[in-house]
């Protein structure tokens, strides 16, 4: 059986200190969205859900969820390539709502920034982004984005919803793929 270590090359955010940051954007988006009503909490399937599930949980005012699940186009590496489309609509109608779109990590910034025109044709009352992670040396075009959990270097991390192809998506911190013992480009 493949076990994760074999791929682990160093811890990068422990679970304790994801934990305590993610409580602290709880606290702040619960104090900037005070006066909503109409908070919808947009996850982008499947990286975003381990950081949703948890931030919810600290966020006081009254919110929906929601999902979305998008791909680059020719997507087959993990390099975004631009534009990308929906494979996944959300079943809530947007318009008039606050919406704060949960990522899992801002890369190139090319899917935050598609998804962000997307949305806003559909009327939102308001749109902000909060990223868990933030690789900020890598951005291609710029993204808005309201609430970082973590900025971090530039390399291909794994662990609490970001997948090594598929799996060990259940891993409470964020860990540094080990390149010499993974082929992360392999599709
Ligand atoms: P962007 O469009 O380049 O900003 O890419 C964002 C998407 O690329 C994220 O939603 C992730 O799915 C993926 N991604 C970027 N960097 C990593 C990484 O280090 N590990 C896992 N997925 C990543
Ligand atoms: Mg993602």
């Amino acid at each position: 059986m493949i076990h994760y270590e074999q791929y682990l090359k160093e811890k990068l955010i422990p679970e304790d200190a994801l934990q305590k940051r993610i409580a602290e954007l709880g606290a702040e988006i619960s104090r900037d969205y005070a006066d909503s009503t109409n908070l919808l909490l947009i996850c982008i399937l499947r990286g975003g859900v381990m950081f949703l599930t948890d931030l919810m949980r600290h966020i006081t005012v009254p919110h929906a969820i929601d999902f979305m699940a998008v791909s680059s186009y020719g997507a087959g590496n993990r390099e975004s390539q631009g534009a990308v489309y929906i494979k996944m609509d959300l079943m809530t109608d947007i318009g008039g709502r606050d919406v704060l779109i949960v990522e899992d990590i801002v890369d190139s910034g090319y899917t935050l920034s598609s998804v962000l025109q997307l949305l806003s044709t559909r009327k939102p009352a308001s749109i902000n982004i909060c990223t868990l992670l933030d690789k900020e040396e890598r951005r291609k075009v710029e993204v808005p984005i309201k609430y970082t959990g973590f900025v971090i270097p530039n390399k291909f991390v794994f662990g609490y919803g970001l997948d090594l192809d598929e799996l060990f998506r259940n891993l409470p911190f964020i860990g540094v793929v080990d390149l010499d013992k993974y082929d992360v480009q392999k599709p």
